[in-house]
């Protein structure tokens, strides 16, 4: 993908990649909520929509260690070879024992993430975060990541970013600044309350956003949006619709790529998309 509309004016350093002919306008949208509330199917129906309205390129952004995103739209980094970025973390910073000798840090992360973690499609690309991560005070892998993913993701028109719960891991692994938050919200009153946290979170690990959003999950009743538009401080853009073609295909394992353009959920993610693209500050 990132091969199409571009042109050979290579970037600074010994980064290989090339650049945009027309630069991209960047966005980074992340999707939040507590478990369970149809954040990583949102995701891929957002994929979907960016695909269909032509929004060209996507990266794709598997944040959660569960890392249930590649499945839901048809990507297995490990059959392909390819390996997540905790991975590269650590066979470039651990097992080769070097810091900052040759290369600098943030470079040949981002070499080996164009190198060895990143899915190119046709349609998106795609990296995962991974799941074993070396916490401790590894601050150079961290601030080389972040740098590595500001770089990598200058190429794309749109990144979503799906999340597990939590803003913190965000900002400190990978980005620190994005342009919407879209929190998927289930009925319970917990929920509601952890829109404040979440977007307090937000504010305190000091991300920068420009529209915080509300989606009702799909288990949010019709009959709570009055009231999700009432007392919720932030924009509340619609419900996603609970559809049991996704369940089939989550169950079978497949990409929800392949959801009929009519099927119900999609449709209510594309008017969710058109409400926030179309309210953008
Ligand atoms: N629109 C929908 N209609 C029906 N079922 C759905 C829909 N969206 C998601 N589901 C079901 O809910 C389950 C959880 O969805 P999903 O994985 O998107 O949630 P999540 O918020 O990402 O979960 P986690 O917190 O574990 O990451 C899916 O396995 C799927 O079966
Ligand atoms: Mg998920």
């Amino acid at each position: 993908m990132r091969g199409a509309n571009l042109n050979t004016e290579p970037t600074s350093g010994l980064s290989q990649h090339i650049v945009l002919m027309e630069k991209a306008t960047l966005k980074k949208l992340v999707t939040i909520g507590r478990g369970g509330t149809g954040k990583t199917s949102f995701v891929a129906l957002q994929t979907k929509y960016f695909i269909e309205e032509r929004s060209t390129p996507l990266l794709l952004v598997d944040a959660d260690p569960d890392q249930n995103l590649g499945e839901m739209v048809g990507v297995d980094l490990k059959e392909e070879g390819k390996m997540t970025i905790s991975e590269l973390l650590m066979e470039t910073f651990l097992k080769e024992g070097g810091t900052t000798v040759g290369v600098v840090p943030t470079e040949r992360i981002e070499n080996r993430i164009w190198a060895q973690g990143m899915h190119e499609g046709d349609l998106f690309d795609f990296i995962s975060v991974g799941t074993k991560w070396v916490e401790g005070c590894y601050c150079l892998p961290n601030a080389a990541l972040k740098g590595a993913l500001e770089a990598v993701t200058k190429n794309y028109k749109y990144v979503l970013i799906d999340s597990p719960a939590g803003l913190e891991h965000l900002n400190r692994r990978i980005t620190s600044k994005v342009d919407d938050i879209f929190d998927v919200m289930d009925p319970s009153k917990k929920s509601f309350d952890h829109i404040d946290r979440a977007y307090r979170i937000a504010t305190e690990v000091k991300i920068e956003f420009k529209n915080f959003y509300v989606v009702g999950g799909f288990r949010f009743p019709e009959s709570l949006e009055d009231k999700a538009k009432s007392t919720l401080k932030f924009e509340f853009l619609g419900k996603i619709v609970r559809d049991e073609k996704v369940e089939e295909l989550v169950l079978a394992g497949e990409s929800l790529l392949n959801l009929p353009s009519d099927s119900s959920a999609y449709l209510s993610v594309e008017k969710i998309m058109n409400k926030a693209e179309h309210t953008k500050k």
